[in-house]
């Protein structure tokens, strides 16, 4: 750990347009700096550097952060390998020092969490491996094929029909109670007498880190009973946008292949696994995220979506297909017959049709089109030329030129357009020609950004913002910025580290805005910023879902069997709700 305020010295000495004019060319323009990207091939600059907030964000690839940032990106180091590369430079010494009581206390909560989900993972095992309790799970994997061998790695667990099993067992083990409830695997009673546990006669999968140490859980219900699966809800040892279900598992074999298969449920990951197929990652229910591509960039170079034959599954595969484009992340798609998953592929076809069907997989953008054409309307000129303006938005996303023009030349040939009038319709409003002064103009932008902006210019409306509980109204993917910079706020930093705030964003979008926003100087200058503030405030609560309220979410829990799907939805909501409240006040 380097202190604080060493971090704070380097980062103040080493002059944010310095240390990347070591890297890049960088050109004044206004009051920021502009230059080519490093981190994506560009031939327009969208690479932006603000040295009055310290911070950097290219507006074609959406990497962005502050000085420390830009080296760990660029040199491929740790935050703290970054610290020491940026004090030698600027000659300052940097001792080690003891931690101070406020990291000492999340390092042993967090410590302490990962000991609970480990203690509780074993409490599971145990039950199918050897209790008697574990006759139904046992025999449910053995219908659902699953070989012995697997049990151990996938850390397989029941939980049994009790309502205190883990409950008592944790108690018994001396554990924390009020630990495991922040992790959610116990809930309290809502007469606030004890506690019950969260998986009730479920198949158990563990969900781990990239380290292997288990994190959370998801329960597959053993018959036809709604949920079909409870997944734990996040945690500060468990954060779905950066977790990938299997990544422990296939790390190896990732590195070794190259590519990385993606699917989207445990039992997938689990029939091709056990078929030999041991470079894949399940998303288990949540959307694939910039965090989670991030995470695959590092062991490989290529995806392959394998999504379940239906439309749910082709939905998927085009969300995901957005994220990478712009990404430099060639990813391609594996078709199933209709109606098939991944699992139900593998028992009905053998390992070869598998490889034969990866080998056919088509480059993510093909099929993309191919499906445009198939089920889009081409047989009128209206049609035809609705096709061709989506497939030129996901064309706008890709940053290598040559790419794009070998699609345009074969849009340009399957619709018999002309190869200029497809690029002027492009071009019009490129993502990579995007200069900063044209992006800045800030349309309509998130009320949710703009009052982390505003929060962090006045930083004396910290306390009419708490009592409003904006963290509540808070888009969920600003929350974490919002924590980072209420806590510098608190620490009574004198400057706000916009690069570490923005970091704290996976969604890019939003993080965009952000970056538009702190990079035109004026926009916040003649405020009246309670105004403001009470203004953005509306319009999140505007925005706002209704049943993010609290209070009517309890009423209606009240009515509600804890069998329904929708009860366990609201108890997700109300933790998550709380969990929020307890990390700002
Ligand atoms: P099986 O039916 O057991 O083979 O599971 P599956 O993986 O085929 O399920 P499905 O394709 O329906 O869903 C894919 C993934 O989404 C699952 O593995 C879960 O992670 C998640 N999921 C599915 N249903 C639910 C649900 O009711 N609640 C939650 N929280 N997640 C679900
Ligand atoms: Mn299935």
């Amino acid at each position: 750990m380097i202190p604080e305020d060493k971090v704070a010295e380097v980062k103040e000495r080493a002059g944010i347009v310095e240390v990347i004019s070591d890297y890049v060319a960088l050109k004044k323009s206004g009051v920021n700096f502009l230059g080519l990207c490093p981190f994506h091939g560009e031939k327009t600059p969208s690479f932006t550097v603000n040295p009055a907030k310290g911070i950097f964000h290219c507006f074609g690839c959406s990497s962005g952060g502050n000085v420390i940032t830009f080296i760990m990106k660029i040199e491929g180091v740790s935050f703290p390998e970054a610290v020491k590369l940026l004090a030698k430079r600027v000659g300052v010494i940097i001792e080690d020092r003891p931690l101070t009581l406020r990291d000492k206390k999340r390092i042993d909560e967090k410590e302490q969490q990962l000991k609970i989900v480990e203690l509780a993972a074993k409490y599971y095992s145990h039950i199918l491996i050897e209790d008697k309790a574990g006759e139904a799970g046992r025999s449910y994997i053995l219908k659902r094929g699953v070989k012995n061998e697997l049990v151990l790695p996938y850390r397989l667990g029941f939980a049994t029909d009790s309502w205190d099993g883990l409950v008592s067992f944790l108690v018994k083990n001396s554990v924390s109670i009020e630990q495991a409830e922040k992790l959610g695997i116990v809930r309290r009673r809502s007469n606030g007498s004890g506690y019950y546990d969260l998986f009730r006669n479920r198949l158990i999968f563990t969900i781990a880190n990239v380290h292997g140490k288990p994190i959370g859980f998801g329960g597959r219900a053993l018959d036809d009973s709604l949920p079909k699966y409870i997944n734990s809800p996040e945690s500060p040892v468990y954060s779905k946008s950066d977790v990938l279900f299997g990544i422990d598992l296939a790390k190896q074999a990732m590195r070794e292949k190259g590519y990385a298969i993606v699917v989207e449920g445990y039992f997938d990951h689990l029939a091709l696994y056990q078929a030999g197929v041991k470079n894949v990652v399940a998303t288990c229910g949540t959307a694939l995220t910039n965090g989670h591509l991030q995470l695959l960039k590092r062991y490989a170079d290529k995806l392959y979506f394998l999504f379940d034959g239906d439309s749910a599954g082709k939905k998927a595969t085009f969300r995901g297909m957005e994220l990478v484009l712009p990404e430099h992340l060639p990813a391609f798609v594996i078709e199933l017959p209709e109606g098939e998953d991944p699992d139900s592929f593998m028992s009905n076809h053998s390992i070869e049709e598998f490889n034969d069907a990866v080998k056919r997989a088509k480059p993510v953008l093909d099929y993309f089109l191919h499906d445009l054409i198939a089920n889009g309307e081409t047989g009128t000129v209206a049609g035809k030329t609705s096709v061709v303006d989506q497939f030129l938005l996901m064309l706008k996303k890709i940053p290598d030129p040559v790419e794009r023009d070998l699609y345009l030349k074969e849009l340009s040939r399957l619709f018999s357009v002309d190869l200029r009038t497809l690029l002027s319709r492009m071009g019009g409003n490129s993502r990579e020609g995007r200069s900063i002064e044209g992006s800045a103009k800030i349309k309509g932008a998130g009320a949710g950004e703009s009052l982390l902006v505003l929060l962090g210019e006045y930083p004396e409306l910290l306390k009419n913002a708490k009592d409003l509980n904006i963290e509540l109204l808070l888009p969920s993917e600003l929350v974490p910025a919002l924590i980072d910079l209420v806590s510098m706020i608190e620490s009574g930093k004198k400057e706000i580290d916009w690069g570490s705030v923005m970091e704290k964003i996976v969604d890019s979008p939003l993080k965009e805005t952000l970056a538009s926003l702190l990079l035109d100087d004026k926009k916040f200058k003649d405020v009246d910023p309670e105004k403001a503030l009470n203004d953005y405030y509306r319009a999140l609560e505007r925005k706002a879902v209704k049943n993010r309220d609290a209070k009517e979410l309890r009423q209606e829990l009240a009515t509600l069997d804890s069998d329904s799907s929708r009860y366990w939805e609201i108890m997700e909501i109300l933790n998550t709700l709380r969990n929020r409240k307890s990390l700002l006040h």
